[in-house]
């Protein structure tokens, strides 16, 4: 197993946003985390990677026990995690952006490199040189995403990577978490069901901070009372 979250209880202040939320990962999977604004989506990514450390629970990344590890800690264990709003470096380069990354990582070797990004993903090659602040929403989250590679993390976790994108674009970040999915074991958030069934093996859906179903994608589909009673359907 790769990630084992088990029963974490997260608040912001005295308010409780995560009650005893569990999940597993296996390695390679890709797996979906659903629900609708406010469910506990970003809180519970932001658990895993040490923002919002549970105040009980526990989880473990590849068996070692890593809440209460501080996030860059959990960033070089081998997580990546790409935030909501992707946070692209303004006046640094396209480059400079994956460079900046590139040394944040571990002694690993690297299976990615800031040169084989820019030749695989030429839609990020192209602009190399340009500001990242330039680019257009679909762009920085390709930008983003290519940036937490840039530790070799062997999990990636994204939060609600198609938000506020194109039917378009979204296209492509479905394509970029397909290809990506052979290398490297994938957590996203989605709040809406269609892309979540294309894109992930496995679903959780949240709850008012809770794990209130649990589903491959083949019974989530065959399944709409379910999507309907707990998702935006779009
Ligand atoms: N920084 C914060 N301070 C206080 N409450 C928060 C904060 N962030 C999120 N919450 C609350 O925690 C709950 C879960 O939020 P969140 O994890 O952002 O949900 P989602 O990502 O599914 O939309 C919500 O009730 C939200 O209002
Ligand atoms: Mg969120």
């Amino acid at each position: 197993m790769m990630l084992d979250v088990s029963n974490i209880q997260t608040f912001y202040g005295e308010s409780q946003a995560l009650q005893r939320v569990s999940l597993t990962l296996d390695a390679g999977e890709t797996v979906c985390l659903l629900g609708r604004n406010g469910a506990g989506k970003s809180t519970t990514l932001k658990s895993i990677i040490g923002l919002t450390p549970p105040r009980a629970g526990e989880i473990r990344f590849e068996g070692q026990p890593i809440q209460g590890w501080p996030t860059h800690r959990i960033a070089r264990a081998g997580i990546g995690y790409v935030p909501e709003d992707r946070r692209i470096f303004p006046g640094l380069t396209v480059r400079e952006n994956l460079e900046v990354a590139s040394r944040q990582r571990s002694g690993a070797a690297a299976h990615w490199t800031v040169d084989g990004i820019l030749q695989k993903y030429e839609m990020l090659g192209e602009r190399a040189d340009q500001d990242g602040a330039t680019l257009s929403g679909g762009q920085q989250q390709m930008l983003a995403v290519a940036r937490s590679l840039m530790t070799q993390p062997r999990l990636l976790l994204l939060d609600e990577p198609n938000e506020g994108l194109a039917p378009v674009i979204v296209q492509q970040i479905g394509e970029l978490i397909d290809d990506l999915s052979h290398t490297t074991t994938i957590l996203f958030t989605d709040q809406s069901v269609r892309f979540a069934l294309k894109h992930a093996r496995r679903a959780y859906i949240l709850e008012k901070g809770q794990v209130v179903h649990e589903a491959t994608s083949e019974a989530l589909k065959a399944d709409p009372a379910t999507q309907e009673r707990f998702l935006s359907v779009a």
